[in-house]
Formats: C-alpha cells, structure tokens, sequence
C-alpha cells in the first residue's frame, strides 16, 4: 500500500525546502521495488504574488499544487485560523499518514496544529487515526519569543512526531525542551540541497548585466540587501537608523535591495522613499547609482541566487540567507541581535551587526578590508537531506504505521523519563 505525504507550503522560504523534498520523493519513486509514496503538495497561499510564489514554481521545477487555499494576508491570529479552517478540510478528505511542514512561518504553525487535533477516518474498517507530524527544520532557537517565528517553532516541536534538524545546536535545544531523541533526526539541511542543485543552473541568469552590474565584461563590485523582519522594518525609526548606516556605505559600493512586500509597504506609509532609487520603476536616464540604495523587485529562486554568489558583501535579516552566504563563502552581515542558525556564524561566513549604525558600518569595512573568510561547510549540509528525510519516513512508516499508534499517549514528558 502507498503511503500519502501530504507536503505544506506557503511562503517565499518553504518553496526552496519542499522543492527538495519533491525531488527527493521523485527520485525515491524511480527506483525498481520501491514502496510507492502518494504525494500532495498543499499551497495555503499565505504569499501570494507573482514574485513571491509563482516564480519559485518555475525556477525550482516544483509540481503545481494539487490543492491551493488561498488564505493570503491578515493578522497573526485570523492568517493562522484561515489555514488551520482550509488545512482541516483537506485532511480530512485525503487522510494522509505523514503532513511534513518546513521552517517557521505561519503556515507551518497552522497545519502542524490542525495535523495533530484530526481524526480522520480509517479505511476498511480500520480506527480513524491522527496522521503523523514531520517537522523540517526542527529546534532552531533565537531565544527571543517576541519573534512570531520563535513561537511557531516551539510550538510546532512540541507536537511533531518526526523532527527533523540542520545543524547540532538544534538537536541540543530539542533535548534540553525534553523531546524524546528517537524522534529528533539530524539530516542536513534542505534549503542547500536545492542550492547545490540550482548552483550552476544560476549562472545562466542575466540579472548581473539586467542591474548593469557588469560593464564592459567587469563585474563591479556591489551589496545585496534584504530586510523583512518586522523588529527591522516596522518601527520606523528602527527601519531609518539601518538606512542610513547603508546610504553612506552606497557612496562607495552600489547596494541592491530585492524588496520583500512588507518592506515595501513600509517605506511607502512611513514616507522613506529618500533613501533609494526605483531602479525599474523612477530611475533617470543619467541617474548616480551611486548615492542611494537601489531598489529592485523580489527576485526568482535562479536571480537571487547569482547575485548573491557574485556579491562582494550580503546585508540580511532573512533565515535561509544566512545559511546560503555560508555555502557560498560570500560574506553575511546579520542586521538582527541573534540568529537561531548558529553554525552560520562558526562555519560559516556570518557575523551578527545588530541595528547600530556605527556597528553595521564597521563590519561593513571590516569586510571589505579584509580577505574573504575561509568557511567549511556545516555537517551533513551536502546536498542529500531530503533523501535522509524520505529514506526515515519509509522506515518509520513502515516499522510503525499511524493507525496502529493512533491511541497512545506519546507525549514528550512521558518519554523524557525513560532515555
Ligand atoms: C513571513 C513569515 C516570515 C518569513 C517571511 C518570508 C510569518 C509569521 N512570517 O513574513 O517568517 O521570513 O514570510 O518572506 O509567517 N504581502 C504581499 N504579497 C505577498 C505576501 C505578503 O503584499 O505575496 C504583504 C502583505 O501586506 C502582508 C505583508 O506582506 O500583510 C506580510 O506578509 P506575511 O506573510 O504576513 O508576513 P511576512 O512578513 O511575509
Ligand atoms: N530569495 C529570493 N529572492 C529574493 C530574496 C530572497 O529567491 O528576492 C530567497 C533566498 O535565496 C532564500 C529565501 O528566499 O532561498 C529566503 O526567504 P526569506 O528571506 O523570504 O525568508 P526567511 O529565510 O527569512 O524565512
């Protein structure tokens, strides 16, 4: 019998981590006698626009979605409520035996709740069942619950059967939460399976020539900005204070900033727009580039990617960013007080600036002073995590199938006393 994953995505972040789960189902499905796996892929809709959702469908060769939800924005609590009231439907008519959810957003709280409260129906007379939770990207922490993605993410550990790690700090932060060890599996990470997948593929794009970052077949030297985190971009004076940090630093380099929605919105309601110049949109003919930030659209999977790799510094509050820079030995200033992806700072090329502009200008310089860092790539970050994934999901599925567990009391304080 085939077993059914139900996989969730919906935001920008989740589309990169599933595409690698998608391939590595497919390449499992190839193989002669494999236990065959039904799979569904579930959009909620949470990000909605060409440039946040679709083009990642193209750009990864990730399936349509059998089933879109079509949540879009709202609050924290009545986005959550819109998953949890389509994802319940849904789980209700598949009755899958594994809903695997990435990262940390809204989405994955939702569908990692509805996951764990539904029965659902058993077939041929067997006992209705609650379907398995995976968690990827399980036990990251930032130890700062004002962050809606740290209450999404201990949350979401807190339920999961499978949960799944990238890197050792998170196997430690789940024991010391008492999640019983045989549920925690560290496998890698996802999100640089894809990378390595796409690495050469990027290279292809023309986005470095769009931006006239090369002229004359030299590459110039410039910076990658992303922002989003609402402690960043929704305080005004938060947002202002980074801004010009990053102005007087684009007298000397040009900085690129791929505008996420939120951002955007921001800049527009709190009148920052002297900051930059709209590279698509309001650019003049001879316009210096040189003296404000340059803004361009959010970016497919493919251009982001080739601009990140060539980039002489990235500037960032974005998760998956950090850990990207760290394979790509490009250097990563974090404009955050913490990162809950401690190994990027250790292995990888990451240093934490904060907010204060004296100290994001100072490692700003640091970095272009200095040669780029040497960097080793994190345990298990090599391209094979998702088939890791699949490969336990078969063995656990198979050793323990969801309807003959469906009535016990496997809560993590009662398997804390006995490892
Ligand atoms: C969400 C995640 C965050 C993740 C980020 C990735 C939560 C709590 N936050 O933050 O962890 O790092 O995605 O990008 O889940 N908007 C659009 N078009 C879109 C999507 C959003 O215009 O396609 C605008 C809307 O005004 C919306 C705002 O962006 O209100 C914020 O979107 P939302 O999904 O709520 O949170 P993000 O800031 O995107
Ligand atoms: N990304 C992208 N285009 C952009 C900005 C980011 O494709 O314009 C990719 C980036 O390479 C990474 C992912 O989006 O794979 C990170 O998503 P985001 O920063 O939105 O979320 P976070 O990782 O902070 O949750």
């Amino acid at each position: 019998m085939a077993i059914k994953i139900v996989s969730v995505v919906g935001a920008r972040p989740n589309f990169m981590k599933v595409a690698a789960v998608c391939e590595a189902i497919k390449a499992h499905s190839r193989l002669p006698m494999a236990i065959p796996i039904d799979h569904m892929l579930v959009h909620t809709g949470q990000h909605y626009d060409t440039n946040m959702s679709d083009f990642f469908f193209n750009d990864l060769d990730l399936p349509k979605p059998n089933l879109f939800l079509g949540v879009g924005s709202g609050s924290h609590s009545l986005q959550t409520a819109k998953v949890m009231e389509g994802f319940e439907n849904v789980l209700l008519a598949e009755r899958p035996d594994i809903v695997l959810v990435v990262g940390d957003v809204n989405s994955t709280l939702a569908c990692a709740l509805v996951t764990k409260k539904t029965w659902c129906t058993g077939v041929k007379g067997a006992p209705p069942f609650i379907p398995k939770l995976a968690h990827v990207e399980a036990g990251l922490r930032s130890f700062d619950r004002t962050m809606p993605e740290e209450v999404n993410r201990i949350v979401t550990d807190s339920i999961a059967d499978y949960l799944f790690t990238t890197e050792e700090s998170a196997n430690r932060n789940l024991e010391r939460e008492g999640i019983p060890r045989d549920k925690i599996h560290f496998v890698g990470n996802v999100m640089i399976d894809t990378l390595l997948r796409h690495r050469s593929k990027a290279l292809e794009s023309t986005i470095l020539s769009d931006l006239r970052l090369i002229e004359n077949g030299q590459l110039k030297p410039y910076a990658i900005l992303t922002l989003h985190r609402p402690a960043n971009v929704d305080d005004r004076r938060t947002f202002a204070k980074i801004l010009e940090a990053l102005v007087a630093v684009s007298r000397h380099m040009p900085i690129i900033f791929p505008v996420h929605p939120r951002t955007l919105k921001q800049i527009q309601e709190a009148d920052l727009g002297d900051f930059f110049v709209d590279h698509f949109l309001d650019a003049p003919v001879h316009c210096d580039f040189g003296v404000r930030i340059r803004l361009v659209p959010p970016l497919g999977y493919l251009d982001f990617l080739n601009l990140t790799s060539q980039a002489r510094v990235v500037l960032t509050d974005s998760g998956g960013v950090q850990e990207e820079t760290t394979i790509l030995g490009v250097p990563c200033i974090t404009l955050r007080e913490n990162t809950e992806r401690p190994v990027t700072l250790k292995s990888g090329t990451n240093v934490l600036a904060g907010v204060d502009p004296n100290k994001i200008i100072a490692e700003i310089t640091r970095v272009l002073e200095g040669a780029r860092p040497a960097t080793e790539a994190p345990k298990l970050w090599d391209g094979q995590a998702a088939k890791r994934i699949v490969q336990i999901l078969l063995t656990e599925s198979v050793s323990k199938p969801c309807w003959d567990v469906a009535h016990s009391t496997d809560t993590a304080t009662d398997k804390v006393q006995t490892v």
